[in-house]
């Protein structure tokens, strides 16, 4: 089974990159971010409060029903794929991310994903600890600052009044939250090649990771 890890921080572009080479190598795509943004919602919807207990988020866990169809995610058959961008999902699912118990009762669920011919998969901890046998694995990074300048303009396509300073400070926050967790922290090793696409645009990201791809498979 081939597997191609995309991770980083918030904002780096992961998720356009790995959903683009899943495309053109024609395989399969999981964006697991997804996965903690619904459990984050979920948690939000069933009014337990801001901090439920382990048991509780696990209950909740196990009754989510999570569905990648077409490009969309649907959770408990309700199309959630708009709501799960929003900021305040992002940060409840760095939060109860951050729990061990959450992690490992996830990880099975990630890793049936992996079926031929290939997957591409984006997130914090797909090279490191759901996929660490990876064919290629891939660290994608880019300034705190260049990265809010990119989510200000997705944002303000369709809310005006996002300012760059608020988003700066939410991708400080979560930053700082997903790389000092005591589990599964946003971390790479040697094992991973690290790309900083500060200034480089998607389709030259996308180039250079398919140029490693193809490089790896001519050697094999
Ligand atoms: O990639 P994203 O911004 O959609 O992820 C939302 C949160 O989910 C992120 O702040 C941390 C968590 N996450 C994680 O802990 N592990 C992953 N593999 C993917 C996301």
């Amino acid at each position: 089974m081939k597997v191609i890890t995309i991770d980083g921080p918030a904002s780096s572009g992961k998720g356009t990159v790995a959903r683009v080479i899943a495309e053109r190598l024609g395989f399969h795509y999981l964006e697991s971010g997804a996965i903690y943004r619904a459990l984050g919602l979920w948690v939000h919807k069933n009014q337990v409060g801001d901090t439920p207990d382990v048991s509780r988020l696990l209950e909740l866990i196990d009754s989510m029903r999570l569905e990648f169809r077409g490009g969309n995610v649907w959770l408990n058959s309700e199309d959630v794929t708009t709501l799960l961008r929003e900021e305040f999902v992002g940060m409840l699912a760095s939060k109860y991310s951050a729990i061990g118990e959450v992690r490992a009762r996830l990880l099975q669920f990630q890793r049936d994903f992996a079926i031929a011919p290939g997957l591409v998969t984006d997130g914090r901890d797909m090279g490191s600890v759901v996929f660490p046998n990876a064919d290629l694995k891939v660290f994608l990074t880019a300034s705190a600052e260049k990265r809010a300048e990119r989510r200000c303009k997705q944002l303000q396509q369709f809310d005006k009044s996002v300012t760059i300073g608020a988003i700066l400070q939410d991708i400080t926050v979560r930053d700082e939250q997903d790389s000092k967790r005591s589990v599964a922290p946003l971390s790479y090793d040697s094992s991973f090649r690290v790309l900083d696409n500060s200034e480089l645009g998607v389709d030259e990201t996308i180039d250079l990771i398919l140029g490693w791809w193809s490089k790896l498979e001519l050697d094999k």
